[in-house]
């Protein structure tokens, strides 16, 4: 899967850096070769002796060792890999990461590498939930660094929480789907998400409250796996995912001809909360007062592009995805809904008070296929992503 495929592995100082040893041996195992760099903090959990040994190949560790630049340069080093993997992702890298510094080694490459980054967090549940660590990841995902985990559960320090570093096979199957060997590999899904802004004048627009925090988890799921994703979004409050096609519009009209532009794909995931109406009218200049009357505004249906992408005949996708947030009832309103749109799946979110969807991390979905309902536990955004991107490569084969 990753043969030939060159990783540059930085090691920092968390207890979790016991656990990179297996992540180098299994990054191994798929014919990756694996450069490893460890920081001086991460020396303290794991030797570079053993790190040398799994790897097979020298340990870097020194920023001002001559010898090193001899052989070869940081920069150089930087940038012979394919990808440049930060497992454990300490708070303290991650800080530095998005300050931009370079005073060792470590985040001098991480300042001079041209490649892609993936970190694995793995910290304290205090220290992730920091605003400071918020702060810091919010900057690097805005940078378009790539992320694994970390996972909620129990940490060796006794608290219970998200920090814990993804698992090793987690960590290698996203290495493997960011460069492009996951099994969605050469497939194609177009994926749209966040709100649309429907024009009324120059200055107003109608709007929804959806963050396109769902769509993005799906986009970025999907890259996971290794598929070329197409990400049509309307002005979301998450940011776009790195490593995916971005294209940005205001309107359901600019949507519908960006998903068409993003045609033929082999799977469409319709997560965007499509304003259903627009504005008859789109004034050319700001609407005024009238004289104390408020100006009546008439709507006009939008196109609905899930409909439409569903209905297509011939050039229909194979597969076609909608979502359906309802309050009650989720299932019975949700299978109609796949049969009037003409969809293959719906995923039903309970947006009622207690699915607590609208706006949250957490999400409880229902899928709804030909074969009928099956109810998914309540779990993170990024989770249901996850297991419909699986499910979405297990139907394309
Ligand atoms: O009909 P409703 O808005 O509940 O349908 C929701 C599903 O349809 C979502 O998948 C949404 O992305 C899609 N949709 C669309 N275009 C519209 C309205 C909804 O693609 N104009």
């Amino acid at each position: 899967m990753l043969a030939g495929r060159r990783i540059l592995l930085i090691i920092g100082g968390g207890i979790a850096a016991y656990k990179t040893l297996e992540l180098i041996r299994l990054l191994r195992g798929q014919g990756a070769c694996v450069t490893p760099v460890l920081t001086r903090a991460g020396e303290e959990f794991v030797t570079p002796l053993s790190v040398s040994a799994i790897a097979g190949v020298r340990v870097y560790r020194d920023l001002f060792d001559l010898t090193d630049e001899a052989e070869m340069g940081h920069i150089e080093l930087s940038r012979a890999a394919d990808l440049v993997v930060v497992a454990p992702a300490t708070a303290d890298l991650m800080a530095k990461m998005a300050g931009g510094h370079a005073d060792d080694l470590a985040s001098t490459l991480l300042m001079a590498t041209d490649k892609r980054v993936l970190i694995a967090p793995a910290m304290n549940v205090r220290m992730w939930e920091h605003p400071a660590t918020m702060r810091n990841l919010a900057l690097l995902e805005g940078d378009g660094i790539l992320r694994a985990g970390p996972d909620a559960g129990e940490m060796a320090c006794g608290e219970y929480g998200p920090g814990r570093m993804a698992e090793p096979a987690a960590i290698r199957d996203a290495v493997a789907g960011v460069l492009g060997a996951g099994p969605l590999a050469g497939r194609r899904v177009v994926v749209t998400s966040g709100p649309t802004h429907e024009p009324i004048d120059p200055v107003r627009y109608i709007a929804n409250r959806s963050s396109g925090a769902q769509g993005a988890a799906i986009a970025a799921a999907l890259r996971d796996l290794g598929a070329e994703v197409r990400f049509v979004t309307g002005p979301a409050r998450v940011p776009a995912p790195a490593g995916v096609t971005v294209t940005r519009v205001e309107t359901a009209r600019e949507m519908l001809a960006a998903v068409d532009a993003a045609l033929p794909a082999d799977a469409v995931v319709c997560a965007a909360a499509v304003g259903d109406w627009r504005a008859a009218r789109d004034a050319p200049q700001k609407m005024k007062k009238t004289d104390g009357r408020p100006p009546a505004l008439e709507f006009v249906e939008n196109p609905d592009i899930l409909a439409t992408i569903s209905q297509r005949g011939e050039t229909r996708p194979p597969l076609v995805i909608g979502f359906a947030a309802e309050t009650e009832q989720v299932e019975a309103h949700a299978t109609a809904k796949r049969m009037r749109k003409g969809c293959d799946w719906i995923l039903a979110n309970d947006v009622s008070a207690k699915g607590g969807a609208m706006g949250g991390p957490q999400n409880r979905v229902t899928l709804i296929t030909a074969e009928g309902a099956e109810h998914w536990p309540q779990m993170a955004k990024s989770e249901v992503a996850r297991r419909l991107a699986a499910r979405i490569a297990e139907t394309l084969g």
